[in-house]
C-alpha cells in the first residue's frame, strides 16, 4: 500500500499543504518545531481516526480557524481509496466520498505502522502503551476486532459507573456476563496476535541482536477456546467483586494485561539495558509490519518520526535494510551524507513553517 497524496487544510501549523508522494522513502526534512511530526500525525489520523499525540482532536484544528481537514490518498492491490477527516463542531469521516457512521469503517483502508521515540520506549512504559500498540495493529487486521473492543469498553465503562452507585449483586452481574463475553473475544484475539508477532519478532531481533531469543507472550486470562475464557473472566470477576465495589472500579480482565518481551529469559520490561530494550522495540515493530503484510496481503506504510537518528549504527542499518521493501515516510532534522547514501533512492521535502516544498534534484 502506498499513499499517493495527502492534502490538509487548516490543520495544526498547516493552513494549505499538498504533498505528492514517492512510492519508496520520502524524507522530510526541517529544523524543530516547523510541522514534521504534524505531517505525520495527520496520516495516522486518516490511518487509525485519533491522533497518537492527543485525544483532544480539536487541538489539531488550526489556532484561529473553525475547521481542519486531511486528505489522504491511497494505491493499493485493491486499487485507489480516498480518506477525509474533517474535523470541526463535530470529527467526521469520509471514505470514497461518503461519510461512515462507524469508526470501524474506516479501518484498514490507509494501513500504517508508527515509529517514534516514545515507541522506541515501548518495551518499558507501562503496559497500556503496549496494549495501545497490539489494539492498533489488530484493529487495522480486523473490524471485528474493533467493534469486539468497543463493545467491551462500553460495557466496562457501564460497570465502572454503576460501581459508584452501590449496584445490587444481580445489577453487576448483568454486566459481568457482557464483560466476560467481549472480553474472551478480546483477549483470544490478543493472545493469538501475540503468538504470530513473537514468530517475526523472533528471526529479526535474533539477527539485529547478533543471536539473542526474544520473545513475547500474552499476559491475561488464560484458555484455548472463547467459552474456557469467558468461564475464567466471569469466575475473576466474581472474586474481584468485593475489592471492585471498594474502590469502584474493575480490577480484573483485558484492560489489564500485557505482553511479556524476553530475550534469553531475561524480562526485558524491568531488567532489560537501554539497548536492549530499544532492539526489542525495533524488532516488535518490523515484526508488525511482516504481520500486517502477511495477513492483510500487503506491506502497511511506515511512519518513522526522527527515530534514525535515535538509533545506533547496528540497529539504523537493519532499519535501512528493511524500509527498502515499503513505503516509508521519514521525518528528520537532518540525515548525514552516509545514512542517505545507504538508503539510496529518496524523494525528499523540506518542512518549514508549515510549508513543505519538493527537493528537485
Ligand atoms: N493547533 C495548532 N495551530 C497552529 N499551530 C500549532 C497547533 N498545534 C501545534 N502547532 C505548532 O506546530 C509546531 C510543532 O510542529 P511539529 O510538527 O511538532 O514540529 P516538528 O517539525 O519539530 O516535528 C509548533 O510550532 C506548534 O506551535
Ligand atoms: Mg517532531
Amino acid at each position: 500500500m502506498v499513499i499517493q497524496r495527502l492534502k490538509i487544510i487548516d490543520y495544526r501549523n498547516y493552513a494549505s499543504a499538498e504533498i505528492q508522494l514517492g512510492r519508496g522513502v520520502n524524507l522530510f526534512i526541517g529544523d524543530n518545531a516547523q510541522g514534521k511530526t504534524n505531517l505525520l500525525e495527520s496520516i495516522r489520523l486518516a490511518s487509525v481516526g485519533r491522533s497518537a499525540r492527543t485525544t483532544r482532536w480539536q487541538e489539531l484544528i488550526r489556532w484561529g480557524a473553525k475547521q481542519a481537514s486531511v486528505t489522504v490518498r491511497v494505491r493499493s492491490e485493491a486499487g485507489s481509496d480516498e480518506v477525509t477527516v474533517r474535523l470541526g463542531q463535530t470529527k467526521s469521516v469520509l471514505v470514497n466520498g461518503f461519510p461512515i457512521s462507524r469508526m470501524g469503517e474506516l479501518m484498514g483502508v490507509v494501513k500504517t505502522v508508527l515509529f517514534t521515540p516514545d515507541e522506541l520506549r515501548i518495551v518499558k512504559e507501562s503496559p497500556g502503551e503496549r496494549r495501545r500498540f497490539t489494539d492498533i495493529a489488530l484493529c487495522q487486521l480486523s473490524r471485528g476486532y474493533f467493534y469486539s473492543l468497543t463493545r467491551y469498553n462500553r460495557a466496562l465503562a457501564q460497570r465502572n459507573k454503576l460501581l459508584k452507585g452501590n449496584p445490587t449483586d444481580s445489577e453487576l452481574t448483568v454486566w459481568d456476563m457482557q464483560l466476560a463475553k467481549e472480553g474472551a473475544r478480546v483477549t483470544r484475539t490478543r493472545r493469538k496476535f501475540a503468538e504470530r508477532l513473537a514468530t517475526f519478532a523472533e528471526g529479526i531481533h535474533r539477527e539485529l541482536s547478533g543471536g539473542e531469543t526474544l520473545s513475547i507472550g500474552y499476559e491475561g486470562c488464560e484458555g484455548e477456546e472463547l467459552s474456557e475464557i469467558e468461564d475464567a473472566l466471569m469466575a475473576e470477576l466474581e472474586k474481584s467483586r468485593a475489592r471492585d465495589r471498594q474502590f469502584s472500579v474493575t480490577h480484573v480482565g483485558p484492560q489489564r494485561d500485557d505482553l511479556s518481551i524476553r530475550s534469553d529469559g531475561i524480562d526485558l520490561r524491568t531488567y532489560g539495558s537501554q539497548g536492549q530494550q530499544r532492539s526489542a522495540a525495533l524488532s516488535l515493530k518490523l515484526a508488525e509490519m511482516e504481520l500486517l503484510k502477511n495477513e492483510g496481503g500487503e506491506y502497511p506504510i511506515l511512519l518513522l518520526d526522527d527515530v534514525l537518528s535515535e538509533l545506533d549504527e547496528k540497529r539504523q542499518s537493519k532499519l535501512i535494510e528493511n524500509i527498502k521493501a515499503y513505503q516509508t515516510i521519514i521525518t528528520c532534522t537532518h540525515l548525514p551524507e552516509d545514512v542517505r547514501e545507504r538508503i539510496g533512492d529518496v524523494t525528499e521535502f523540506r518542512v518549514q513553517s508549515g510549508n513543505v516544498n519538493k527537493k528537485e534534484n
